[in-house]
């Protein structure tokens, strides 16, 4: 597991999210005013990027909404479909710093 610095705790207000991009992925860090959560920024409908609005995480693309804490689709919101759950990020904070904690998907052929 690798620790990927995304940046600091404190630029982040309460009810308020950041955007990263590391790895190749878009992410998203939302400081809940009850703790962080990380997601991979790409809505489960057709992969929009969301923004915070408050207690949701909000599509820019068909309105898709998502609980921040959870990360579960909000049902009747937009595009999203019911049910669904944006990909969660394990994420680590160490004094003022953020960290993702990347976990690399292994390949279904890789030889070992
Ligand atoms: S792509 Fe997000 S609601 Fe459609």
């Amino acid at each position: 597991m690798e620790k990927i610095p995304l940046g600091k705790v404190s630029e982040i207000a309460a009810g308020r999210a950041k955007s990263y991009r590391a790895m190749g992925k878009d992410l998203i860090v939302v400081n809940t005013g009850d703790g962080l959560r990380g997601y991979v920024n790409f809505c489960t409908h057709m992969g929009g990027k969301l923004r915070c609005t408050g207690d949701v995480l909000e599509c820019d693309w068909h309105g898709g909404q998502f609980d921040c804490k959870t990360g579960v689709a909000v049902p009747d919101a937009g595009g999203a479909p019911e049910g669904s759950e944006l990909e969660k990020i394990e994420i680590a904070v160490e004094g003022d710093d953020l960290f993702w904690l990347y976990a690399p998907k292994k390949s279904p052929w890789a030889l070992d």
